[in-house]
C-alpha cells in the first residue's frame, strides 16, 4: 500500500491511555451559554463548545465520546501560507489582529504532522455509522487524501465533493483562476448515514418513466403501449456544488474570515447525519456547523483555540436562540470549555466576551 512519510512522522496511538486519563478532567466548563427549561441532564444532551487546541480537546472526548459522534466535518488551515487578520471596532476604537495562522515557513511535514495526529484520533471518536468531511483545497488535498487512505482504508473514501464558488477566484498570470475547494469524504464503516439529497433543476426536463419489474428497469407503457412520460423537476445532487463564497452582505456574515457559507454546511449535515445525531466540527472558525446542525436538530460539539472564534460562535449561539420562534425539537443546552491558563483569564477578565465588537475581514 502507498503511504506517505514525512519528517518525524509519528502516531500517538500507543501512548492513547496515557493522554486519555492526563486529560480526562483537563477542561473545565466556564459558561452555560444557553440552558432550556425543560433540560435532562443526560451526559449526551449536551452541545459543547471547547476554547482551545483540537488535539487535547479530542483526548478529553475520548474518555466519554469514543464512537459516539456520527459526523465530522473539519476546516482546518489549507496551508495557504497566509495569517488571517481581522479589523476590530471597539465602540471608536479600531484596532487589528489576527484570527487565526496558516504559516507554515513552507514546512509542509508540521503541517501534514498536524493533521495526522488529529485524524487518526477523530477516527475513534466516530460512531459505527459515523463520516468525516475534510474541506481543503489545491495547497495540501492531494497529501491528505493518501494520509486519509492509510487511516481509514482506501475502501472507505466516498466522495470528492468539488466546492466550485463560482463568486470568487483567484487568478496568477500564468494559471487559471482557482474557484474550488475539496471535501475530502471517509466513513467509519461500509454501512454509514448517507442520505441521498435533490436538487431543483435549471429546467424541467420529460424523462421515460421507468420501473423495476422482476429486478430490470423497464419502460412503463400504457394501455396502447405507447411509453410514458414524466416530467422531472429536480435531480440527485452531485459531486459539484455550486454554492458562493459568503458575501460581507449576507445578513449571516460575521466577518471572520473565511466563513463558510450556510449552504454548504447544510448539505453536509444532511448528508452525513439524522436528527438527533451528534455533529462535531474542530476547527469551528465562527461556528456555522453548530449553528447549521442546532437549526437542523442535531446535537453538537464545537472546538477552537481562537478567541475570536469563540467570541463570535457564543454570539452566534445566544442570536439564534434568541430569535427562535419555535424551539428545537431536543432538549438542548450549550456549555463552553476551557482549560483556563493565564492567558485565558486575562481574557475573560477583561470581559472580552461581553463586549459589542464589530469584526470586519482585513
Ligand atoms: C478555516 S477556519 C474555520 C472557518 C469555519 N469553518 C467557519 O465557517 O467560520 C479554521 C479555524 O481553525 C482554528 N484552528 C487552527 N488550528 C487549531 C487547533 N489546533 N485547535 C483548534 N482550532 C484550531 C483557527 O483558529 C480557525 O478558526
Amino acid at each position: 500500500m502507498v503511504k506517505l512519510t514525512w519528517e518525524n512522522k509519528k502516531d500517538f496511538l500507543k501512548n492513547i491511555s496515557k493522554l486519555k486519563s492526563t486529560y480526562r478532567d483537563y477542561y473545565k466548563r466556564i459558561e452555560v451559554i444557553f440552558q432550556k427549561k425543560e433540560v435532562n441532564n443526560k451526559q449526551d444532551r449536551k452541545n459543547m463548545l471547547f476554547w482551545g487546541d483540537n488535539l487535547k480537546v479530542s483526548y478529553h472526548l475520548l474518555n466519554n465520546f469514543e464512537e459516539k459522534i456520527d459526523l465530522i466535518y473539519l476546516d482546518p488551515p489549507f496551508f495557504s501560507g497566509s495569517n488571517y487578520n481581522i479589523s476590530v471596532l471597539e465602540g471608536d476604537t479600531k484596532y487589528d489582529s489576527i484570527a487565526y495562522f496558516d504559516c507554515w515557513n513552507k514546512d509542509i511535514d508540521s503541517y501534514l504532522q498536524m493533521l495526522y495526529e488529529r485524524i487518526v484520533i477523530f477516527k475513534k471518536l466516530l460512531s459505527k455509522k459515523g463520516s468525516i468531511f475534510i474541506h481543503l483545497d489545491w495547497h495540501a488535498s492531494h497529501y491528505i487524501k493518501i494520509i486519509l487512505d492509510e487511516i481509514f482504508g482506501k475502501n472507505r473514501f466516498v466522495n470528492e465533493i468539488i466546492w466550485y464558488y463560482y463568486n470568487k477566484y483567484s487568478a496568477g498570470k500564468k494559471n487559471l483562476p482557482r474557484a474550488h475547494d475539496n471535501i475530502l469524504v471517509y466513513s467509519k464503516s461500509s454501512d454509514f448515514t448517507f442520505n441521498e439529497e435533490r436538487i431543483p433543476r435549471i429546467k424541467p426536463i420529460k424523462q421515460l418513466k421507468r420501473q423495476m419489474v422482476n429486478g430490470v428497469l423497464k419502460n412503463v407503457k400504457d394501455v396502447n403501449g405507447h411509453v410514458i412520460y414524466r416530467t422531472v423537476t429536480d435531480k440527485k445532487l452531485d459531486d459539484v456544488w455550486r454554492i458562493p463564497c459568503l458575501q460581507p452582505a449576507s445578513k449571516e456574515w460575521t466577518g471572520f474570515p473565511t466563513q463558510k457559507h450556510h449552504d454548504l454546511l447544510e448539505r453536509i449535515i444532511k448528508i452525513g447525519s439524522n436528527k438527533g445525531d451528534l455533529v462535531a466540527d474542530f476547527f469551528c472558525g465562527s461556528g456555522t456547523t453548530l449553528m447549521v446542525a442546532d437549526k437542523l436538530n442535531r446535537r453538537w460539539i464545537g472546538c477552537d483555540m481562537s478567541e475570536y472564534s469563540i467570541y463570535l460562535t457564543r454570539k452566534r449561539l445566544i442570536n439564534i436562540r434568541n430569535n427562535e420562534k419555535k424551539p428545537t425539537n431536543l432538549n438542548s443546552f450549550n456549555e463552553a470549555y476551557a482549560h483556563i491558563d493565564e492567558e485565558k483569564e486575562k481574557i475573560i477578565t477583561s470581559g472580552f466576551f461581553e463586549k459589542d465588537l464589530k469584526i470586519k475581514k482585513k
